[in-house]
C-alpha cells in the first residue's frame, strides 16, 4: 500500500490537533503540526494586527523536504494543511463543528469579536471544505461533522471510510439552515 500522508484541517476550534494526535496514534504515524512548522521556520509575517501570516511557497517547500526526509505514515495538521501540494498528500480529512457550537467555544479563547465572526462565517459557508475539494478533488477529501462526535470516535469513523464502509465524502454537513 502507498505511504499514508494524511491532512488534516478546518476552521480554527473543530478539534484539528486532538483529532490528529489521535490519529497518528491510532496509524502509529509521524505527526507534523504544521503550525509549529511555520514558527520553528520563521516562514511568516505579521500582519497589521499582530496575526502571522504564512508564507505558503515556503510552507510548502519545508513540509516537502520533511516528508522527502521521512519514511513510514504521516499525519499533518492545521488551517493551512489542505493547502499543501497535491501530489504529497493520500487523503484530506476536514473537520467540521456547528456555528453556534464554535461560536461558543472560540469566545473561550481571546480572540477579538471580529475574529470570532470571521471563523464562525467561513464554518457555516464551508470554506475551507470547498477550497480542499477545488485543491484535491472530491474522491480525496473526507469530511467529518465533529459537533457531537469524540475524537476517537472520529478516528473510528476515518478508518471505517477508509474500509469503504462509510461514506464522508464531502456535502453532507450543511449548516446555512443553522445560521440564516
Ligand atoms: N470532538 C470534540 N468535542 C468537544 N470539544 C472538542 C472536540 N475536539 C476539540 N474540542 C475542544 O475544542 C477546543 C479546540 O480544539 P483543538 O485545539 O484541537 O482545535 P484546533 O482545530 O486544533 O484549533 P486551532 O485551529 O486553533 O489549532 C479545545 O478546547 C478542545 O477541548
Ligand atoms: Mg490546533
Amino acid at each position: 500500500m502507498a505511504r499514508l500522508v494524511i491532512a488534516v484541517s478546518g476552521t480554527p476550534g473543530t478539534g484539528k490537533s486532538i483529532f490528529a494526535r489521535a490519529l497518528a496514534k491510532k496509524l502509529n504515524a509521524q505527526m507534523i503540526d504544521l503550525n509549529a512548522l511555520i514558527r520553528r521556520k520563521k516562514i511568516y509575517r505579521l500582519d497589521v494586527d499582530g496575526t502571522k501570516i504564512a508564507d505558503l511557497q515556503k510552507m510548502r517547500r519545508e513540509f516537502v523536504r520533511t516528508i522527502r526526509a521521512s519514511r513510514g505514515p504521516v499525519v499533518v495538521e492545521g488551517l493551512l494543511a489542505h493547502l499543501l501540494p497535491k501530489r504529497y498528500l493520500t487523503h484530506v480529512i476536514i473537520l467540521r463543528t456547528k456555528p453556534k457550537v464554535l461560536e461558543r467555544r472560540l469566545r473561550t479563547r481571546k480572540y477579538s469579536k471580529v475574529k470570532i465572526r470571521d471563523n464562525v462565517e467561513s464554518e457555516a459557508l464551508s470554506i475551507i471544505l470547498w477550497e480542499s475539494v477545488q485543491a484535491h478533488g472530491m474522491g480525496k477529501v473526507y469530511e467529518i461533522d465533529m459537533t457531537k462526535l469524540r475524537s476517537d470516535a472520529a478516528v473510528k469513523l476515518f478508518s471505517d471510510a477508509l474500509d469503504g464502509k462509510v461514506s464522508l465524502r464531502p456535502g453532507k454537513v450543511d449548516w446555512l439552515e443553522e445560521v440564516f
